[in-house]
């Protein structure tokens, strides 16, 4: 981890999400999409997979690639200078590793959290239509008055699995709130 990374790491609390994370990829699990919100977190074995948790998931929970489509993995590869007010730059070599992986298990438009994006390339899942319809019941004070949680870009801090594609909202536990009951 880069210094930089490790600092910012170091204000976002991973909580007791960290050893579940380790054991559901120790086991090689990969995340199939379905209705019951598992979504795919590529071939979680490869090399290329583990530089990806290992540089993009210093600061925030490594995304499951099939969240956004291959355009927007592209355009956030490209312009990692400038990342949400961060540099989050790599070496060239990993740069084009990881674009491998994060295109070849991108989510396809017009399926699960992607279902209302045709041609776009939106660079926040948590701008995602289908994102914004399935927390808009979830307070600010859980979550930007929340200092467990912070932003709703923190997905593992409520959602223990997030790293494997798990998101079904039965295992949610809010910090500080705990279960989620609608
Ligand atoms: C130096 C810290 C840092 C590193 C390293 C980093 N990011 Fe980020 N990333 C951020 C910050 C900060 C945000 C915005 C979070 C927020 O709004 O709460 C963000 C947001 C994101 C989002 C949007 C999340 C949302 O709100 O929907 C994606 C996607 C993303 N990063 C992908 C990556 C990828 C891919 C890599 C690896 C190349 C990476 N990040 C590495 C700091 C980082
Ligand atoms: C503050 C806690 C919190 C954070 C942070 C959070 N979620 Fe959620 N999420 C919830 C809750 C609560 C639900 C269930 C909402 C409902 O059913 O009304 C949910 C539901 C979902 C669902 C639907 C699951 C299903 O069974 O249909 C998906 C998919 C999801 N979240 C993805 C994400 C992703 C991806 C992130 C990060 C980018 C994220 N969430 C961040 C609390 C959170």
């Amino acid at each position: 981890m880069k210094p930089v990374a490790k600092k910012i790491a170091g204000y976002i609390r991973y909580g007791v999400a960290g050893s579940v994370i380790v054991a559901a990829w120790g086991l090689g699990l990969t995340g199939v999409s379905n209705a019951s919100g598992t979504y795919s977190a590529g071939k979680a074995t490869t090399a290329e997979a583990a530089m990806y948790r290992e540089e993009c998931g210093a600061c925030h929970v490594a995304y499951p690639a099939g969240l956004l489509p291959a355009a927007s993995w592209s355009t956030i590869m490209a312009t990692l200078d400038d990342h949400f007010g961060e540099n989050a730059e790599v070496s060239a070599e990993s740069a084009a590793r990881i674009t491998a992986y994060l295109t070849d298990n991108a989510g396809k438009p017009g399926h699960g959290m992607l279902k209302r994006i045709k041609g776009d390339a939106p660079l926040r899942i948590t701008e995602l239509p289908y994102f914004v319809r399935k927390h808009d019941e979830v307070p600010e004070r859980m979550v930007s008055g929340n200092e467990e949680v912070g932003s709703f870009s923190n997905c593992n801090a409520c959602h223990q699995r997030a790293e494997s594609g798990d998101f079904d909202e039965d295992s949610v536990r809010i910090p500080g709130y705990g279960r989620w009951d609608d």
